[in-house]
């Protein structure tokens, strides 16, 4: 289906309104422009929705839990609602814990952190570093980069057949990739991690927000996201599933709330009965305001209807590789080739060109926002780009000088409240990059590629 059929498709969607919708931003070439968010894969906007149901709840704001007065009891009720609705809409069975942590790398550190003894961990090579560093005190064995779902299922298979030690075992597994926005086939990893005795957990940090995400149909022990990720950028993410490691495990914090009884003992020291329930590893005063929030997006999505907002999507990729395929200089980077399933994230380098180069023009010189490096999965892309890139710091860009070849990638991303005119900005802008070169100098400053302002 081509693009000028599917605008016409009443399937596809308008945006969902977002926060930031109207902000300008100045060009170093003069002028202003709206600013087109396209990192969406790092975080997305705020939901209206969820900004008004913030500021709704904002007054009434109190302490949770113990609190005797009015709005501690309704703060409380709101807190454990939104427990509940997110467990819905995860699709969550019942008996499953929905415990409220920071971040999809809280979430799955919280999970390394009550992995049973002995557990062996199976992780592919080709994960965000928050799903492939949690477990190094674990015995991980790190699977390499597939070429196919099918293959990754296969590898997975061969390596949980090879255990010689039947104790627990965890596979953790990407939904949607960071890099190159592609769904992996969990249904089957999960059947395989089953099949050969594994529990699975499910980092949905890019799926949650552009897909569907059910646990029980994707028969997933536990799933992780980011509410950053999910327009409710209150700090506050998740991990849901099976009450099984997370109630005999530590707490991840010790501290108030998650102990049901503490007593001094005889010999001086303290004993201490933990809960077993989420609380157990919510020591402290939980972020309900981000909790709060993250249910709001939940609700804001579920009834946008996640088939229109995937058709959304889709249309809006399409244009992207569409509008970019008669620029043979532009090379999107896939592990599954480049029809396969995928969200709204695209990486790509352009011949030629430094990334952060690339990346410094489109914001100074079109006011979009993408990003460039190696977004925090340094495997994955030394993989997709086959070379060594140089890394400066966690995420950081390596030295950009300009005009030199690129050493690192450039991602677009976009989801629910992106407007056609980011994208066809960005398809223009890109052509005309490629085309006429930029319009500025630029210098390397800290690392960074900045437009040199300095004449
Ligand atoms: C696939 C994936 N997993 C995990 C994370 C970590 O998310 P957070 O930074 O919110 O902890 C990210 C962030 O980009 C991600 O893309």
């Amino acid at each position: 289906m081509s693009v000028s059929t599917l605008a016409a498709d009443q399937s596809v969607c308008a945006p969902l309104p977002v926060l930031g919708r109207d902000v300008t931003v100045p060009l170093v070439t003069g002028g202003e422009v709206t600013y087109a968010a396209l990192d969406y894969a790092a975080s997305a906007p705020a939901l209206q929705r969820v900004w008004d149901d913030v500021a709704a709840y904002a007054p009434y704001y109190g302490s949770v839990h113990r609190g005797a007065g009015y709005l501690s009891q309704l703060s409380t009720d709101l807190f454990e609602n939104a427990r509940r609705t997110v467990a819905e809409f995860l699709g969550c069975r019942d008996g499953d814990q929905v415990v409220f942590t920071r971040s999809t790398t809280d979430s799955l550190n919280l999970l390394a952190a009550a992995l049973p003894a002995g557990c062996q961990v199976f992780v592919f090579e080709t994960e965000h570093h928050a799903s492939l560093l949690p477990w190094r005190n674990a015995q991980v064995t790190y699977l390499d980069a597939p070429s196919s779902p099918r293959q990754a299922v296969e590898t997975l298979e061969r390596a949980l057949a090879g255990r010689h030690v039947h104790g627990p075992a965890l596979v953790c597994v990407t939904g949607a990739s960071n890099v190159t926005g592609e769904l992996w086939p969990v249904r089957e990893l999960a059947a395989a991690a089953h099949a050969h005795g594994a529990r699975i957990v499910l980092d949905a940090a890019q799926l949650a927000p552009h897909h569907p995400v059910s646990v029980q149909d994707l028969d997933v022990d536990w799933v992780a996201f980011s509410g950053h990720k999910l327009y409710a950028p209150f700090g506050c993410g998740v991990l849901a599933g099976r009450g099984a490691w997370l109630r005999q495990a530590e707490p991840y914090l010790a501290g108030g709330g998650a102990s049901r009884k503490v007593t001094r003992r005889a010999d001086g020291g303290v004993d201490v009965e933990w809960h077993d329930s989420a609380a157990r590893h919510e020591a402290g005063s939980p972020n309900v305001i981000g909790a709060y929030a993250v249910a709001s997006a939940c609700k804001a999505l579920t009834e946008a209807g996640f088939d229109t907002l995937v058709a959304r999507e889709q249309y809006l990729v399409r244009k992207v590789r569409d509008g970019l395929a008669d620029v043979p200089q532009v090379r999107f980077l896939s592990l599954f080739g480049d029809d396969a399933p995928r969200v709204g994230v695209l990486s790509f380098v352009v011949e030629g060109w430094n990334s952060s180069h690339f990346a410094a023009a489109l914001s100074a010189e079109y006011g979009i926002g993408v990003r460039d490096g190696l977004f925090c999965a340094h495997p994955l892309v030394r993989t997709l780009l086959g070379s060594d890139p140089q890394t400066q710091g966690e995420c950081g860009a390596p030295e950009a000088a300009p005009g030199e070849t690129s050493l690192n990638a450039i991602r677009v991303s976009f989801g629910a409240g992106t407007p056609d005119e980011h994208v066809d900005r960005f398809v223009s802008a890109v052509k005309e990059l490629v085309r006429d070169g930029a319009r500025w100098n630029y210098r390397t400053q800290d690392g960074r590629c900045v437009p040199d302002t300095s004449a």
